[in-house]
């Protein structure tokens, strides 16, 4: 099954939307007739206006780095599902870990904007990883096994496999400096990719993309990319830059 890679810039909070519009110019003309893989980055809540109009059109996917689950009402501070799908969103990043652990995300929120975003009509990047306390204990599986199923409960199969895509991010290895080797992202990818088959079927399972994300370089990029099942990459501090995200876009191809 030949599943297309899909490299994503999470913006996290940088850049105001003057610097995103301009740094997305210049994606934008670098990118001209770029075809290989798919491309997204995604701006601040503020930013995802200026820049979807700068994008409509192009390569390249805006995407949110968050979503309410309600339509609309006295939910101050929140931005509702049909606000970011005017903007041009294509695929909301749902439960980063920073989410979870700064902002109190738990599995059940990640479900409830899961389905927000696919009856909206949009894709979305759903982020799982194990912290290290939970890996030297032995538990990456079991986390990445709650954490997928809490997230994908009562979501439809057909929704999983035309709108979904997984990001494995260890959480030790984000902003760290600090990539899983190889065999740790062979083994976890592997085993999202099992979870994902049990909840399809085996056939179905094969279809839907797992990145990786943590740290990802320009240096480590091709390696990464091309161990089973990795289908991309989620990327924070590289993608700020045009020309390390470049790179990395380029190692997906
Ligand atoms: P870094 O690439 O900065 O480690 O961040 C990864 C990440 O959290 C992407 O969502």
């Amino acid at each position: 099954m030949k599943r297309v890679k899909i490299v994503v810039g999470n913006w996290k909070c940088h850049k105001t939307p003057s610097e995103s519009v301009e740094f997305v110019k210049e994606l934008k003309s670098r990118l001209q007739g770029h075809t290989g893989c798919e491309v997204g980055v995604g701006p601040t809540f503020t930013a995802l206006y200026p820049v979807g109009k700068e994008l409509s059109g192009s390569n390249i996917a805006l995407c949110s780095q968050n979503i309410f689950w309600e339509k609309q009402g006295a939910f101050t501070g929140e931005v509702a599902p049909a606000m970011l799908k005017d903007c041009g969103v294509k695929y909301t990043i749902i439960g980063h870990s920073e989410r979870r652990q700064y902002f109190g995300e738990t599995d059940e929120t990640v479900n409830k904007r899961l389905k927000a975003s696919f009856a909206e009509g949009m894709s979305a990047i759903v982020c799982i990883g194990e912290t290290l306390a939970q890996r030297e204990a032995g538990k990456t599986n079991e986390v990445l096994s709650t954490q997928l199923k809490g997230a994908l409960a009562d979501i439809s199969g057909a929704d999983m496999v035309s709108r979904l895509v997984i990001a494995y991010e260890p959480v030790w290895a984000i902003g760290t400096g600090k990539v899983a080797t190889t065999d740790q992202v062979r083994e976890a990818h592997a085993h999202i990719r099992a979870v994902l088959n049990e909840l399809l079927t085996p056939e179905l399972g094969e279809t839907v993309r797992i990145q990786y994300g943590g740290s990802v370089k320009p240096e480590n990029a091709t390696e990464i990319f091309a161990v089973e099942n990795v289908d991309g990459g989620l990327i924070g501090g590289a993608a700020l830059k045009a020309d390390s995200f470049m790179a990395i876009i380029n190692a997906a191809k």
